[in-house]
């Protein structure tokens, strides 16, 4: 017999729980929040881009670190409807194609880009990797274009073909780099974070 979870969704864990006790509207938060303690990206007063920020954890929690004299922006396809404190702010958007007015909301420098950019996913591996690769790209052309030097990136991947040689790539952009799989990222989840800090 199945076990049916508290919230009734089958995905339903101990990091969900978690979330939905702590107030935040997603289980990721828990990845960044590990991210963070790996290799302390965000520092109070930063300038954080959050890429793919719906339904709003990263994007809270990255508010929270940066503090009131820091600043949190969030651009994704769907909106954000939770409560974000002042300093914090979402956009709707696809970042591959975002209008010039949007991108001088959004603003430039920031000091950490994070990406938790996933695709419509289809069950074909290499169609999925590419769609995310894809997304991994525009991610990384954006933190290029607008980090400050010194700067941090944070992006998920979808593990394909040419992971090792996109991972390279951001490799040669910042001084410190990981691969870093957190351990609330779902054992059968084929994502992984690469984090580069100290952008050249
Ligand atoms: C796993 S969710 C992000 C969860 C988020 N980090 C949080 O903690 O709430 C992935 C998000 O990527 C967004 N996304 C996918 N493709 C995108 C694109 N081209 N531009 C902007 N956002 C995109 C999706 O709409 C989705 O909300």
């Amino acid at each position: 017999m199945t076990r049916r979870r508290a919230s009734g969704n089958r995905w339903a864990d101990h990091y969900t729980r978690k979330a939905q006790k702590e107030k935040y509207p997603a289980r990721s938060v828990y990845k960044l929040q590990e991210i963070q303690k790996k290799s302390r990206i965000i520092a109070r007063g930063n300038r954080v881009l959050d890429l793919g920020c719906a339904p709003g954890s990263w994007l809270l929690y990255a508010a929270e670190l940066a503090g009131p004299s820091g600043r949190a922006v969030g651009i994704d396809l769907q909106p954000v409807t939770i409560q974000l404190p002042a300093h914090a702010e979402a956009h709707v958007g696809d970042i591959r194609e975002l209008g010039d007015d949007l991108w001088e909301r959004v603003g430039a420098p920031f000091d950490a880009v994070l990406s938790d950019m996933a695709p419509a996913t289809t069950g074909n591996k290499d169609v999925d990797a590419a769609r995310s690769l894809d997304l991994c790209e525009a991610a990384f052309t954006t933190a290029k274009d607008r980090l400050t030097p010194g700067g941090a990136f944070v992006c998920k991947i979808f593990q394909g073909e040419d992971f090792k040689t996109f991972s390279d790539r951001v490799r040669g952009a910042f001084k410190q780099h990981k691969i870093y799989k957190p351990q609330s990222s779902r054992k059968a989840s084929r994502e992984i974070y690469i984090i580069g800090s100290g952008k050249h």
